[in-house]
């Protein structure tokens, strides 16, 4: 495949923009070489500025549940541009938007929208520690929460693609308060509620793992964090912000059942691919929030009207159509047939599915936490995703990240998915 295009675009971002990429996993560092450059997508299907075609199962990192550019998300958000790009002033498409997650999601009565995952997850916290009058929180290794200075101790995503988990200019006193267990490690949460009585603010997690690579939570586990949360006085925090209207239209929260968090944080698909992020949760618990309450949070282009308008047709078309038992039926076929495809050619593996997330793993243990995806090959990954870029297919590039099927993914591409991972793993094993 032809990309000297890119390469060109490539080195004229590097330029001037720090790895020429304004996200980290963007670059490729985790699978060596340099990255397409996207002229625009369509459907399923990304476009490189070489004019190479790929299917995509990335979907811009997970909003992209309807795929690129659909005509009604599209015919919505330039209705919305027409009237203007920003006011800075209430607008009805904010408490549409609003009433459309609360009705979705039972657990959230009031949400706040911001202006990306990291400021929702940022902000959830510091309503955590506002409403309990505590300083402590609890993480897990492996799950990330955007690069908010205090949940940036092993976190997963680009910060393990990267084996940099903490970052430099994180100063110590902001991780002091933040203890992180292993994913699944009941005993361990119990450990480190007993070691902190009385000072955990809170607990937040990935109800489903899709920061290192996808990992499910263990039967048990989601219940034995809420119910240590309530005996201790702590809020449990789902985020949300890739598993929320994407595992179920009430996301992950409904998809599992049975746990329900205090605060949920959104992000992704609640914006349509515009930037949009929110946290919501307990009405008692969001009224901490300024201007009902004493713990302050803003934004200038919080709520802005075409993102608002592109997540609510997103969540429209979602709620109308209901992709998601065919999105899973999809998912699943694709899984088994990467599965069977590397089983037949000797490839050590496993695969984790739910939903339309999955990750092919280079490891044959079963993934249920960091230690364990950490000892994936990923060099033998490194030489699939290129060998199915190569034939057309654009996955997440990195190990330990999730991929995503969109309702437009037709059965037929994932048979050449299927048909093309048969040819690339059948010279790895
Ligand atoms: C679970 C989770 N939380 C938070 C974030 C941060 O969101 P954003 O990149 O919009 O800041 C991400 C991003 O991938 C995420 O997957």
């Amino acid at each position: 495949m032809n990309r000297e295009r890119s390469r060109a675009q490539f080195a004229r971002a590097r330029r001037v923009i720090p790895g020429g990429v304004n996200s980290p996993a963007r670059a490729f560092g985790a699978v060596g070489g340099e990255p397409p450059f996207i002229a625009r997508g369509e459907g399923p299907y990304l476009y490189d500025v070489d004019g190479n075609r790929y299917i995509d199962y990335v979907g811009s990192w997970g909003p992209l549940i309807l795929g690129h550019a659909h005509p009604e998300v599209v015919a919505a958000v330039e209705e919305a541009l027409r009237k203007g790009t920003s006011f800075g002033a209430p607008t009805e498409a904010e408490s549409e938007l609003a009433e459309m997650v609360i009705e979705a999601v039972p657990s959230v009565e009031r949400i706040r929208f911001v202006s990306s995952g990291t400021e929702a997850t940022m902000s959830a916290i510091r309503v955590a520690r506002g409403f309990t009058k505590r300083d402590k929180i609890i993480k897990f290794a492996g799950c990330y929460h955007g690069h908010v200075d205090s949940l940036l101790v092993k976190a997963g995503s680009g910060a393990m693609t990267y084996g940099n988990p903490s970052s430099p200019g994180v100063p110590v006193g902001s991780t002091n308060d933040t203890i992180v267990v292993e994913f699944n490690d009941v005993a361990g949460l119990e450990a480190a509620f007993a070691a902190s009585r009385g000072q955990i603010a809170c607990v937040i997690l990935e109800p489903v793992v899709g920061n290192m690579g996808v990992v499910l939570p263990e039967a048990g586990f989601l219940d034995a964090a809420q119910a240590l949360c309530r005996s201790q006085g702590a809020l449990l925090i789902f985020d949300e912000v890739m598993t929320g209207f994407r595992l179920a239209y009430g996301g992950a929260q409904a998809r599992l059942g049975g746990v329900k968090p205090d605060l949920t944080t959104f992000g992704k698909i609640i914006g349509g691919g515009m930037p949009v992020g929110a946290y919501g949760g307990r009405a008692d618990v969001m009224d901490c929030v300024s201007p009902v309450g004493p713990v302050y949070q803003a934004g200038t282009l919080s709520g802005n009207p075409l993102a608002m308008a592109c997540g609510i047709a997103t969540l429209k078309i979602l709620k109308r159509t209901n992709p998601f038992p065919r999105l899973e039926a999809e998912t699943s076929r694709l899984a088994k047939g990467l599965a069977a495809a590397a089983t037949a050619a000797g490839v050590p593996h496993t695969v984790a599915q739910i939903g339309s997330m999955f990750t092919l793993f280079f490891n044959p243990e079963k993934v249920v936490n960091q230690t364990v995806a950490s000892r994936s090959d990923t060099m033998q990954f490194a030489r699939y995703f290129w060998g199915m870029l190569d034939r057309g297919v654009y996955l997440p590039c990195s190990q330990f990240e999730a991929n995503f099927v969109s309702a437009v993914h037709a059965p037929t591409m994932i048979d050449e998915t299927i048909a093309a991972a048969r040819e690339v793993l059948g010279t790895l094993g």
